[in-house]
């Protein structure tokens, strides 16, 4: 972590839970990098405009992109504070689809180091957190591997 003590952080999917949490945390004076996998709702952000409706959350967004404090992307990029927040849907069979959440954990997973803090914010079916740390710490045993 940077040594003024506030860390980096990093939230991945920017919709409804997200990107007010982006925003939140931004304005406390995080550097925040927010991913999304729709580019048009990265470019909307990056412009200070948002693509949902949340009460006043168009001034907070508009704010924090001004200062630089919240920048999209569609990539993950590293930082100490890793916030997961994308869908997690009913499948056909009305169970809980977490592949959006494995998915995110994926990309997390390729720019973690030592001593980061991932949070699923998801609403996720139990076992959901332990499929992310398994997948996290095969990532790092596959490229710790590789090195
Ligand atoms: N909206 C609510 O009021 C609410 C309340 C409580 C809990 N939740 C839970 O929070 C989670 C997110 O809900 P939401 O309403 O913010 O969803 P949302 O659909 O508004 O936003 C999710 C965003 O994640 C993006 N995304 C999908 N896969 C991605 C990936 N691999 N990497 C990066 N971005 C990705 C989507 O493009 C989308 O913009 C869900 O689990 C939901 O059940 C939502």
């Amino acid at each position: 972590m940077k040594s003024d003590s506030k860390p980096d952080v990093c939230v991945v999917g920017l919709g409804y839970i997200g990107l007010p949490t982006a925003a939140i945390v931004a304005r406390a004076g995080c550097q925040v990098h927010g991913v999304d996998v729709t580019r048009s709702v990265v470019d909307t952000i990056n412009r200070g405009e948002i693509h949902i409706e949340e009460v006043d959350l168009d001034g907070l967004v508009q704010g924090v992109v001004a200062r630089g404090l919240l920048k999209a992307s569609t990539e993950v990029a590293q930082a100490d504070v890793f916030i997961i927040a994308v869908p997690t849907p009913f499948d056909a069979n009305h169970a809980p689809d977490i592949s959006y959440v494995l998915a995110a954990g994926e990309a997390v997973a390729k720019v973690l180091k030592a001593g980061d803090t991932v949070i699923l914010e998801s609403t996720s079916p139990v076992g959901t957190t332990e499929a992310l740390r398994d997948l996290i710490a095969r990532a790092a045993r596959t490229s710790s591997a590789r090195a």
